[in-house]
């Protein structure tokens, strides 16, 4: 028997139906914020993703799904950012209107070690902000991730943002932490010691406690923050005051992704563990120039959806759809089945039927297994009459009806 690959899952029926909730209420929202949806393929050139998230990002360095076909060498896309900033410059949507607002809903893939909480595909609902770096619009992104997790139904999250700064400042916060550090790496984990050569800004959210320790005195804050990015930052804080979103500062949030500049934030869960980030964002202001398009600014999100869905925790079971079920008893009756199937689900009403044959007994419990409202028995006697049989499967009542009067019945008691 074969078996799914490590760190993927199947999503079964009943699970989708949760799955459907969250995906509509994300369609419905991002339509009030005026979002339009994009489709980027799954698999990309692998060197997007080596020039947008860096070349020594964990992502890039370990955890990247490869495909090598003959010279080319493509990857399963990690994220959808570095996508998005590429179709919108290969497609030239800027030359249609250079702010644009875009969602996304679909699989990413990391080879990372599977845990809870944490696989090899996973799916993400983000969106991103293309051509504007108004820092009204970081206010826009952090509150719709506020809203779309209320409407999830999630509470018990914490919001958590930081602004790294411009690119100049970036570098200064690099420089300070080279120099504040350089005497510290024996209390650093190995794992910081290696960030230390490559990529400073990782070993400010490490979780390990020595590390923690290590970082606690240098009291970095904002100090290597230019006044214009201050200033950016101070009027996000006051725009998410002014609509009451809840945020907490948190000088050592830099992300794992190099193409962050200025605002990011990241949304942790309480009950979720040691996987406890169920979305995180920011502006990459450089990342469009970068790859080749116009000056934009540009900020965005994606939520994990597996880690909503744990957030969420155990729903009640939510009842499928009701359902007409239609039992023909032998092969005439079958053809008068089939055809007034046809018929309810034109009408707009779900139907189905038993397609195994079954006695009356057996379909019957067929159709309490699959949720029915109403059955509709064609018997013998039905079939001399021109009439069927509808029964009411809650109150267990039935009535003989002329068979074009089914619809109308139904209408009525529903
Ligand atoms: P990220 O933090 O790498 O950011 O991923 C966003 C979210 O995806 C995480 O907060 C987490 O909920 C979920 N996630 C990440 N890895 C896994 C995994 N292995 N298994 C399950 N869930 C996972 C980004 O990807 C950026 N592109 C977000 C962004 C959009 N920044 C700007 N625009």
């Amino acid at each position: 028997m074969f078996k799914k690959v490590s760190g993927t899952k199947d999503i079964l029926p009943e699970e989708v139906i949760y799955w459907q909730e969250i995906e509509e209420i994300s369609r419905k929202v991002f339509s009030l914020y005026n979002y339009k949806e994009i489709r980027p393929p799954a698999i990309e050139d692998a060197a997007l993703f080596n020039r947008s998230l860096g070349e020594f990002t964990e992502i890039v360095q370990k955890q990247m799904f490869l495909i090598k076909n003959q010279e080319e060498l493509y990857a399963m896309r990690p994220e959808g950012t570095a996508s998005i900033v590429r179709a919108y410059i290969e497609n030239s949507l800027d030359k249609t209107a250079a702010f644009q607002k875009l969602y996304y809903m679909g699989p990413m893939f990391r080879l990372e070690r599977p845990q809870k909480g944490r696989l090899r595909q996973f799916h993400h609902i983000g969106c991103e902000v293309i051509g504007s770096g108004d820092p009204g619009i970081d206010v826009e992104i952090i509150s719709l991730a506020d809203k779309l997790l209320s409407l999830y139904g999630i509470s018990g999250y914490e919001i958590k943002i930081n602004s790294l700064g411009c690119l100049n400042d970036k570098k200064n916060l690099v420089k300070i932490l080279n120099e504040e550090l350089k005497n510290k790496l024996g209390q650093l984990c190995q794992e910081c010691n290696e960030r230390y050569k490559h990529n400073v800004l990782r070993i400010l959210d490490c979780k390990n406690d020595s590390c923690q320790q290590a970082l606690k005195n240098l009291g970095i804050h904002d100090k290597y923050l230019c006044s214009e990015c201050a200033g950016h930052f101070n009027q996000v804080k006051s725009g998410l005051d002014a609509l009451k979103v809840k945020y907490e500062v948190s000088p050592h949030l830099v992300r794992g992704l190099d193409y962050y500049t200025r605002t990011v934030f990241e949304i942790k869960h309480s009950g979720l563990g040691a996987q406890d980030a169920i979305g995180a964002g920011g502006r990459y202001d450089n990342l469009v120039k970068e790859l080749g398009g116009p000056d934009a600014g540009a900020i965005g999100f994606a939520f994990g959806v597996e880690r909503i869905l744990l957030a969420a925790g155990n729903r009640p079971q939510a009842a499928g759809k009701k359902i007409i079920y239609i039992i023909p008893l032998g092969n005439q009756a079958k053809e008068e089945g089939l055809k007034l199937l046809n018929q309810l689900r034109d009408a707009g009403m779900p139907a189905d039927t038993d397609y195994e044959g079954k006695s009356l007994k057996g379909a019957m419990r067929s159709a309490n297994s699959q949720n029915a409202q109403f059955s509709v028995i064609i018997g013998e006697n039905e079939l001399k009459n021109n009439t069927i049989m509808l029964k009411d499967m809650e109150t267990g009542d039935q009535i003989e009806l002329p068979k074009n009067k089914l619809i109308e019945e139904i209408k009525k008691r529903c």
